[in-house]
C-alpha cells in the first residue's frame, strides 16, 4: 500500500496534476510536494493527515526516514512507556504485526480511513511517521507533543532500501541497476527523498527546541542501547528506568530477539506485507556487502556536501 494509488480525493487529483512529476527508482511515477517526492497514495496520506490529525500535548511521535530504524524504535519506546502496564517480556510488544496495530503510522492509517479512531489508543498515544518536519500537521508543531527522531548512516539506509525495494516492488526494481539507484538517492529523487532535508530539518528542530525533538541515531543505540533508552526516558519524562528494566528492554528489542520470533518470521502486516521484510541484517556498516567502493564514494561525496557545517557526522 506504499505504492498503490487509490482512494484519491478530487482535491488531491487536482493538486497532483499541478505538481512536478518524474519516473523514479522503486515507483513508476512520483510527485514533488513540499520539497519531497511521493507516490499518489503517500501524498493523499500526508494531505489527509494535515487536514484531520489533531495532536494532543501528551502524544509521542516517532519519526524516521524509511529503513532507518523504525521497527527498532517502535518496539523500544512502546516497551519503555508501557513497562508498568505489561511486563517487558510480554510478547505483545515483540510482534511486528502487533506494533503496526499498536503504533499507528501517521499518514497511512489516515489514508486508509480519514475517520481512523485515534481515541482508541491509550494515553500517551504513540504513533510513527516518515512525514518531513515541513509537512507535519500544524497541531504537531503547535502542541507540546514530543517527537523522537532516529537517523541512520545514509549508506546503510540506501542498502537497506535497495534490498527492501526488491521485496516491496519486485517488478519496478527487477532491472534497475544499482548505479542508477545510487544516482537517484544522491539527487534526492526517490520516494521520501531527498534524505538529507528530512534529517537536517529534524536535526535543527532538535537543536532549536530540545524539549520538543529528541534526535538519536541508529548507530548510537547499537553501541550503547542502555544509554539511549535512558536518554529517551528522560526526554519523555517517563520516570527513572532501573538497570534491570533497561537490560530487559535492550534484550527484548534487539535485532536477534525481534527477528527470531515466529510471528515476525512468518507473519504478515494488515497491508499483506510479510513482516520478515523488516528484518534483514540490522548491522552498522553492512553496506560493504552491497556497495562497491566507488559507489560508496559517490554517496560519501553527497553526505559531505549536504551535511557540511551542520555538526552531524556519519
Ligand atoms: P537492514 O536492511 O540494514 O538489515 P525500518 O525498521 O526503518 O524499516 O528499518 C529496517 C532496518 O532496521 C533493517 O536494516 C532491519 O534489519 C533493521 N532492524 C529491524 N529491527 C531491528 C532491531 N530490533 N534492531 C536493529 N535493527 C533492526
Amino acid at each position: 500500500d506504499y505504492l498503490r494509488d487509490e482512494n484519491l480525493t478530487q482535491k488531491t487529483k487536482d493538486l497532483i496534476s499541478s505538481l512536478p512529476s518524474e519516473k523514479g527508482w522503486l515507483v513508476c511515477q512520483m510527485y514533488q510536494f513540499q520539497g519531497r517526492w511521493h507516490t499518489q497514495a503517500l501524498l493523499q496520506g500526508i494531505l489527509t493527515c494535515q487536514k484531520h490529525f489533531e495532536a494532543k500535548d501528551s502524544d509521542i511521535i516517532l519519526v524516521t526516514n524509511p529503513k532507518s530504524g523504525t521497527t527498532w524504535l517502535k518496539a523500544l519506546v512502546f516497551a519503555l512507556i508501557n513497562r508498568h502496564k505489561f511486563p517487558v517480556y510480554s510478547v505483545i510488544i515483540l510482534s511486528c504485526y502487533q506494533s503496526a496495530l499498536l503504533v499507528p503510522f501517521l499518514g497511512r492509517s489516515l489514508l486508509r480511513s480519514p475517520d481512523f479512531d485515534f481515541s482508541q489508543l491509550s494515553s500517551p498515544r504513540l504513533m510513527n511517521t516518515h512525514i518531513s518536519h515541513l509537512s507535519l500537521p500544524e497541531s504537531v508543531k503547535s502542541s507540546s507533543c514530543k517527537i523522537v527522531y532516529c537517523c541512520r548512516n545514509p549508506k546503510d539506509m540506501f542498502v537497506s532500501l535497495w534490498h527492501f525495494g526488491k521485496k516491496l516492488a519486485p517488478e519496478e526494481t527487477a532491472d534497475y541497476p544499482i548505479e542508477k539507484a545510487v544516482e537517484a538517492f544522491c539527487q534526492g529523487k526517490f520516494i521520501g527523498g531527498p534524505f538529507w532535508d528530512h534529517v537536517l530539518e529534524y536535526w535543527y528542530a532538535s537543536l532549536e527546541n530540545p524539549n520538543k525533538v529528541l534526535f538519536v541515531s541508529y548507530e548510537e543505540p547499537k553501541k550503547k542501547t542502555g544509554e539511549t533508552i535512558k536518554r529517551i526516558a528522560e526526554f519523555l519524562g517517563c520516570g527513572l528506568v532501573g538497570e534491570e528494566e533497561v537490560r530487559a528492554i535492550v534484550k527484548l528489542c534487539s535485532f536477534e530477539s525481534l527477528s527470531s520470533l515466529e510471528v515476525n518470521r512468518e507473519g504478515k502486516l494488515p497491508s499483506g506485507m510479510e513482516t520478515r521484510a523488516f528484518f534483514r541484517k540490522g548491522e552498522v556498516g553492512g553496506w560493504r556487502d552491497t556497495l562497491t567502493e566507488s559507489l560508496a564514494e559517490v554517496i560519501d561525496r553527497t553526505i559531505e556536501e549536504k551535511f557540511q557545517g551542520s555538526g552531524l557526522k556519519f
